[in-house]
């Protein structure tokens, strides 16, 4: 897979995958394809990130010499949201550069530190919905929360000059991007709506709030007591 020109000064790097269950439980027939961003002003920016397996982190990195990127010229590293598809591929990237700063929600820092044990060499900066980081060179990333969209730590970036919205899982679908077609403008109606309706179904249904879970569940979902 190749990077791709999303618009002046933002790539897409990708790496499919095929054979895997989404979530350990899920079957996605036709393959997922995961995505990072880069955001090139006078600072370098990656956003989003691909899981740490089969050799994927490596995909990426072989990409950012694909469009020019030296792996220890990113400054920022956003993490909109940090379940492993999106985040392993750290574990990788923190050996290779270290002079970077990480960007998420407070609860994205807190599950980052979790997860991967960053020491004291890392930078992290919180980001709350209406903070803005400026690249330079004419980029600036605006942030969002979207908590439960679909763990309660996701955020998604915007690129203002360009008006590119980076919305992590809110508006992504299963099926891995073809060579020749990596913008859905280029599929059919029928192909977008099984590929769409697949990610709904199983990133959105499982991630409500706890309490209005228990709530519902109390109503109509656990089974009756024999009397
Ligand atoms: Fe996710
Ligand atoms: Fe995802």
């Amino acid at each position: 897979m190749h990077s791709s020109l999303v618009t002046d000064g933002i790539y897409r790097l990708s790496a499919k995958v095929h054979n895997i269950l989404f979530e350990g439980v899920w079957p996605i027939p036709h393959g997922v394809s995961m995505n990072s961003y880069i955001v090139k002003g006078d600072e370098v920016a990656i956003i989003d990130g691909v899981c740490g397996w089969d050799g994927v982190p490596e995909t990426l990195f072989r990409q950012l010499d694909d469009i020019g990127v030296d792996i220890k010229d990113i400054r920022y590293v956003v993490l909109n949201h940090l379940e492993p598809d999106h985040s392993g591929w750290l574990q990788s990237f923190m050996k290779l550069t270290q002079g970077f700063e990480i960007v998420a929600s407070a609860k994205g820092i807190d599950v980052a530190k979790a997860f991967y044990g960053f020491d004291e060499r890392f930078r992290f900066r919180a980001v709350k919905s209406g903070d803005t980081i400026d690249l330079g060179g004419g980029k600036k990333l605006l942030f969002e929360e979207i908590p439960n969209v679909h763990w309660p730590e996701t955020i998604a970036t915007y690129e203002m000059s360009s008006k590119t919205l980076l919305p992590c899982d809110a508006f992504g679908s299963f099926g891995a991007i073809a060579e020749d077609a990596p913008f859905d403008d280029q599929l059919s109606e029928k192909q977008l709506a099984f590929s769409r309706a697949r990610l709904c179904a199983t990133t959105r249904t499982s991630s409500r709030p706890s309490r209005f879970r228990s709530k519902r569940r109390s109503r109509s979902s656990l089974p009756s007591r024999s009397r």
